[in-house]
């Protein structure tokens, strides 16, 4: 099928998108169990984005700068997590079929739902038969279809242990990987930033879908003369922040996504303390039923702690200080991960300084968690390689005239 007839495809998912976007939400939020807020401002917005960028592509790839006639790979494999269902299905889906690939698409075996909608829009899209397939299941599931011999390349999202096996099980196969895992991100807040727009960005980094982002700038490092005052005008904002019912929509905080999960960042806390580090939350009452973790603040946090090192996946943050922007950055690239980071001060040569020496794969600057489909989004080290969105993200999915 020809580039210009793909993109109609894609603009139509887009449209269908926006015009189920409130059902969408609520299913997204009553699966995964995030603020109906931000699945309805974030989730479901940045996934029709998605597809009405890459529908931009389809017909251009020959100006992409991948050579005269990129080639589709074939078949995808695609293993996506529970933390943005609809979206991460989004970020696979779209530009693969761009490129004109097919897919097989296994979402998480805790929110499979909006994946299941979503293939009913791609019904409605009137999409052929076979080009997106979507299988439900879990780590075995994704296992068996990463391991098929039918399939030509694989784009997971999880954690950085599965990411690993799935290395493993794909060397020596020919077939073309992309892994996005986990994150440590550094926070970083200079002591001529503005405090009360750096505490917005410090709560939307780290409390943003309960902590359970990939990218979520969970070690907060603030410059010493300013600690003190960052810390507690972070401790008085948190004190407002509502937790609890995600259909709601006046709340900030919703449910933690699986008992699996709660009991990691709880193991993990108590690691924290257990190690000598202050443990902070405001008042809040959690709900009775269901799985609640309060907004949690660490503070006299040293860097061999685990709850300095470890992904903790929750609504959790460890503030480390600093004194120069040689210690934040020795600091900040003191981890195995290298996804995201977050630079707070006024001054622009500060900013770049920065953002040249942090080892991550995308640097924010006076804001966090702000994604655009256009923008490439990807890690180093044990956060994984490949990029995802922007025209960098037309690269996995294309194979150049010497893989044939
Ligand atoms: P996971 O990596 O086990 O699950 C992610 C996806 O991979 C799911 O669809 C799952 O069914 C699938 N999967 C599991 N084992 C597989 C295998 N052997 N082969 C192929 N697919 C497999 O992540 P899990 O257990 O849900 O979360 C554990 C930790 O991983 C979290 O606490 C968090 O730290 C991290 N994580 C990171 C994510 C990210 O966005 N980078 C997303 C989810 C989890
Ligand atoms: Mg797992």
């Amino acid at each position: 099928m020809p580039g210009r007839e793909r993109a109609k495809y894609l603009f139509r998912v887009a449209r269908l998108i926006q015009e189920r976007s409130r059902e969408l939400a609520v299913l997204e939020s009553l699966d995964n169990g995030k603020p109906i807020k931000e699945s309805r401002d974030v989730d479901v917005p940045l996934a029709a984005a998605h597809f009405f960028y890459y529908a931009g592509w389809a017909d251009k790839l020959a100006y992409a700068g991948f050579g005269p006639e990129p080639k589709p790979l074939g078949v995808a494999g695609q293993v996506i997590p529970w933390n943005f269902p609809l979206l991460m299905a989004a970020w696979k889906l779209a530009p693969a079929l761009a490129t004109g690939n097919t897919c097989v698409l296994k979402p998480a075996e805790t929110t499979p739902l909006s994946a299941l909608l979503l293939a009913e829009i791609l019904q409605q899209a009137e999409l052929p038969p076979g080009v997106v397939n979507i299988v439900t299941g879990a780590g075995a599931t994704g296992a068996a279809l990463v391991a098929h011999p039918g399939v030509d390349k694989v784009a997971f999202t999880g954690s950085t242990e599965v990411g690993k096996q799935i290395q493993r099980a794909l060397a020596g196969t020919g077939k073309r990987l992309t892994l996005e895992l986990g994150g440590k991100a550094a926070n970083i807040v200079f002591d001529d930033a503005p405090v009360s727009q750096a505490v917005e960005g410090i709560v939307n980094g780290i409390f943003f879908n309960q902590g359970h982002v990939c990218c979520a700038g969970s070690r907060l490092l603030v410059q010493e003369p300013v600690a003190e005052g960052v810390v507690e005008a972070l401790k008085r904002r948190l004190e407002t922040l509502r937790l609890g019912d995600p259909l709601d929509k006046n709340t900030d905080i919703g449910a933690i996504n699986s008992s699996q999960q709660l009991e990691k960042i709880r193991e993990l806390s108590d690691s924290g303390e257990a190690e000598g580090a202050q443990r902070w939350s405001p008042r809040c009452s959690l709900p009775t039923r269901g799985y609640w973790f309060p907004p949690t603040l660490f503070t006299d946090v040293v860097p061999a702690q685990r709850i300095a090192r470890e992904e903790i996946f929750g609504p959790v943050l460890s503030v480390l200080t600093f004194r120069t922007p040689e210690e934040a950055v020795e600091r900040a690239n003191n981890t195995t991960y290298g996804l995201s980071a977050g630079v707070w001060t006024e001054k622009g040569s500060r900013i770049l300084h920065m953002a040249s020496r942090l080892r991550a794969g995308v640097v924010w600057a006076n804001t966090f968690n702000r994604f655009d489909p256009s923008s490439p989004f990807g890690g180093y080290r044990e956060s994984g390689f490949g990029r995802e969105g922007g025209r960098h993200g037309l690269a996995p999915y294309l194979g150049s005239p010497l893989d044939a």
